[in-house]
């Protein structure tokens, strides 16, 4: 075998109160890669494009690319020599908040793991994922990585050590995306990252960690009113929300439509709103198009499920 092909799911990050700390896989959008291991041993890494997609456009050099990234760094740790091909087929849009180079390193790292069968652990696997954010966010973060990796809802740990807990999402967790037509900075993240405050008042950190308790209460007990309850974010949501035109037009008229909650997906720009039922999914999708309309926005509107994480297409040979 000298190809190996992975797919790899959109994410949201945040979801609310837990910045860097909570991720959702969505079944929304995916990345496909495959990594071919060539003839020659110079540990050169070439990228092309699989299919091109409508209005996706991504760096294709070794710097910048964040599937790129990934195999570099297990290249190197791993003394793989091979010259490497990364094909990718983009589904997930760059730059608006719906884990899209997690989702390239996500199935990058696992597409390598398997074609040269290093059997890396999926904590080992995330950590190696996470090189990949450093292209859009500056920094690694794993709250993309994790879920987009493993699925569902996911808690991550940084201290002491690394570690994922993972909640399967309630069978009644819909969400509602709304993609604002926006132009987005280049590497995104880490401009919205560098508006954060470095520090909060404890008031602030109580009332987050009052909701992040509730969402992961909400996880536990498979209840999606509950999950809504605790998305009200103290601490990221009054910053970042500033680069979002009519975010809070756009909440008050999603929840009027019937959604339960509606916070910022990721990084922003994108809107997420959380329902229990698809029974008013058409309204939520038309108040949040409307909301970006008013503001001269055309945007992107898409109910979607959460999603079962990463995963191997087959195994395939291409020459
Ligand atoms: N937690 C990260 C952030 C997610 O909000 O900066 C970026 O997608």
């Amino acid at each position: 075998m000298n190809s190996f092909r992975a797919l790899a799911p959109s994410s949201t990050a945040n979801f609310g109160p837990g910045f860097d700390i909570f991720g959702l896989a969505l079944d929304l959008f995916v990345d496909e890669i495959i990594i071919t291991k060539k003839q020659q041993q110079n540990g050169i890494i070439t990228i092309s494009t699989i299919k091109q997609n409508e209005g996706i456009q991504i760096p294709y050099d070794n710097e910048n690319n964040s599937a790129a990234l990934v195999v570099r760094k297990m290249m190197e740790d791993y003394r793989i020599k091979d010259n490497i091909d990364i094909q990718i087929n983009k589904g997930v849009p760059p730059g608006y908040g719906l884990g899209s180079s997690a989702a390239s390193s996500v199935a990058a790292a696992y597409a390598f793991d398997k074609l040269f069968n290093l059997e890396i652990n999926s904590i080992q696997l995330i950590n190696y994922s996470a090189e990949g954010e450093r292209a859009s966010a500056g920094t690694k973060h794993y709250d993309n990585v994790a879920s987009s990796m493993l699925g569902g809802f996911i808690i991550v740990r940084n201290f002491p050590r690394m570690e994922f807990i993972k909640f399967e999402p309630p069978e009644a967790l819909y969400l509602v995306v709304g993609i604002p037509n926006i132009a987005v900075p280049k590497k995104k993240t880490e401009v919205a990252r560098s508006l954060l405050p470095l520090t909060s008042s404890l008031d602030n950190i109580i009332s987050n960690i009052s909701n992040a308790s509730t969402i992961v209460a909400g996880f536990a007990y498979k209840d999606v009113k509950m999950i809504a309850k605790g998305i009200d974010d103290k601490i990221v949501e009054p910053i970042r929300k500033k680069t979002i035109p009519a975010y809070d037009k756009i909440k008050e008229s999603a929840i009027n439509a019937g959604a339960l909650a509606l916070t910022i997906s990721g990084a922003g720009p994108s809107v997420i709103s959380i329902l229990n039922t698809d029974k008013h999914s058409r309204d939520v999708m038309e108040a949040i198009k409307e909301g970006f309309a008013e503001s001269n926005i055309e945007s992107n509107v898409y109910l979607c499920r959460p999603s079962n994480g990463a995963k191997n297409q087959d195994k395939i040979s291409l020459s």
